[in-house]
Order: structure tokens, then sequence, then C-alpha cells
């Protein structure tokens, strides 16, 4: 069966926020929202943009008891002409597939997802803010609800795309950030979900979060989940240093988030003379290098933290 769009605009749209100063991130969300189910038998269907509002679920969906989730994150930005452009969109929906094959949740027809996610922001094109460090942040996520308390495979599932107006992801804007190197707990391990974008791996990392943050540090830095010695990355971001000259960032290995703006920087560095190292890199090495002088600058990068300098 062919997929097709269906469009149902809101009767009420919402106020567009005044202040785009105030907008913070992730907090204030367009007038309408992609939606679409999948079921085993049928595939995915019923493809529609609707007024954004609350989901009614099963209270014994399979994402509230097993954390069948997974998610991306991406920009849409006015560019110098007033257009408004993505970063890189298919590269999301590509990761999107992988992290739905390690979680078993099903794999999005791309080219349809990423057409109506541009029928989206066209829609609610007035909500993409216009200054300077501001963009529309773009939620895809998929869920399994199921009503089936057995640990399964879904045979329900529903993606949307949901639109927030954002501005910087941390407070102090682009303030360099305080990171903590966390030496309790860990996020990931080869094998496990480190690479796949799902909530739980963000769930496992808020004990951790909210310890940092008590000491007055902004997000945590994830060292592997085996020896506990080299350094992988950070809460929501991934993480390079300038060291004796050189720019290196953690090799990809399993259980870091293969960051879509990490992989840009890398292109882009190579693109212009650079040779960036994907390597691995020890927290001792790294505090040899703060003493000796040798670290020259630390920085992460992502969707929603942009580069932000640590
Ligand atoms: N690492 C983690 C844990 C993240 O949450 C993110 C954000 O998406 C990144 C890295 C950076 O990935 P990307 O550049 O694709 O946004
Ligand atoms: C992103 O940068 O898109 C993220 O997903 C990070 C965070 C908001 C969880």
């Amino acid at each position: 069966m062919a997929l097709e769009l269906t469009i149902c605009k809101t009767e009420n749209p919402k106020p567009l926020p005044t202040d785009e100063s105030k907008l913070g991130f992730g907090r204030v969300f367009s007038d309408h929202m992609f939606v679409m189910d999948w079921d085993k038998d049928v595939g995915w269907h019923d493809a529609k943009i609707v007024p954004y509002g609350n989901l009614s679920i099963s209270p014994a969906s399979t994402v509230l008891h097993y954390g069948a989730e997974i998610f991306e994150g991406l920009k849409a930005y006015r560019n110098v002409n007033g257009q408004i452009v993505l970063f890189r969109p298919d590269q999301n929906f590509a990761r999107m597939n992988r992290s739905a094959d390690r979680m078993g949740l099903p794999e999005l027809p791309v080219d349809f997802v990423l057409d109506a996610l541009k029928q989206l922001v066209r829609l609610d094109a007035d909500w993409v803010p216009h200054s300077e460090g501001t963009s529309m942040y773009v939620r895809p996520f998929t869920f399994g609800d199921d009503e089936h308390l057995g640990v399964h495979g879904a045979a329900h599932a529903r993606f949307l795309i949901i639109l927030s107006p954002s501005g910087s992801y941390y407070p102090n804007g682009m303030a360099p950030v305080d990171i903590m190197i966390e030496d309790e707990d860990v996020r990931a391990v080869r094998g496990g979900t480190g690479e796949a974008k799902c909530g739980g791996n963000y769930g496992a990392s808020i004990r951790a979060g909210i310890r940092a943050e008590e000491k007055g540090y902004a997000q945590v830095l994830w060292l592997d989940g085996v020896e506990r010695r080299y350094i992988e990355e950070v809460g929501a971001m991934n993480i390079m240093f300038k060291i004796n000259g050189k720019i290196c960032t953690p090799m990809l290995n399993g259980s870091i988030l293969p960051g879509i703006t990490r992989k840009s920087i890398l292109e882009w560095l190579r693109a212009n003379g650079e040779e960036p190292e994907e390597r691995r890199i020890s927290v001792d090495e790294l505090i040899e290098a703060a003493e000796n002088g040798t670290l020259e600058e630390a920085w992460g990068c992502g969707t929603a933290a942009v580069v932000s300098p640590v």
C-alpha cells in the first residue's frame, strides 16, 4: 500500500514567541506535528500532519515499561538569504534506521519522511526563529506502543516529528561549559546501545548529570565502561581537543554516538588540509596535556549543543 500524507491544519494557531532571546531549548512547540503509525502486518500507514497536541496511549504500551524508543535531533535554520534550510537530514534518518535496528523498532521509509519533514517545516515556517543563535530544533522519534507487558519486539509503533523553536542548549549561551569527568557511572559499553540514539541511554545518564549539576558543572564527560580510562563523549555532545597543535577526538568504538556534527567537523577539517585524529584518548593523557600546557583547546559538538567551548 502506497503511503500518502494527509494534512489537517490547526484552527487555533498559537501566538508566535515574541521574545526570541527567551526561547531556551526545547520548551516551545510549533502549531503542527507529523504522526505515522506502524503495524507489523500493514507496515507504515496513516501518515498525517495534524495540530500539535497530546497523545493517547495504552498504559501497557511497550515504551512505558521497556523503553522501546529512539529519537533524532536536527535543525532548520534561516540562511543569509532568508531561506529555511535543514542541516544534513538524510544523515539523521540513516542513523535513526540504525538505532531502529538495534532497538527492534521499525525502520523508516527515508524518502517519504524527509518529504513529510519538509512539508511540516514549510507549514510552520513562521515558527523558525530569526535571531542569531536560534533555530528550529526538529525532534523525530519512534516508540513501541503495543498493549502487551511481555518483553518483545514491537508489533505496533508510532513515529512523530515535533518542532521546537530554540535558542542555545546551555543556559549560559556560548560561554565555555564546565564538564565533570564521571568516574562512577558509565554510559555505555561496546555491544550495548551507546551508538544508538535511544531514550534509555539518556535515562541512565541522569543520575550522573544531577550529581554534576550539584557541583556546578553543566554535564558529564563519560569514560569507557570497561577500563574507565578512555574518553568517550559528553552527555549531549561529542568531544574534541587540540593537543600540541593537533585536533583529536575519541574514535567511534561502538559505544559512542556517531555525531553528525562530529562527522561534519572532521570532513570540513580534512577538506581544509588538517589531519584530525580519531583515536583513543586517555584521561591521563588529557590531564597531563592540561598540566604541561599542551592542551590548547577543548570543545563539544552536537546538534543541540552546536560547537560549545569547554
Ligand atoms: N553524543 C550524544 C550523547 C548526543 O546526545 C548527541 C546529540 O545528538 C551527540 C553526541 C551529537 O550528535 P549530533 O552531532 O548528530 O547531534
Ligand atoms: C541533539 O543534539 O539533538 C540531542 O539529541 C542532544 C540532547 C538534546 C539529548
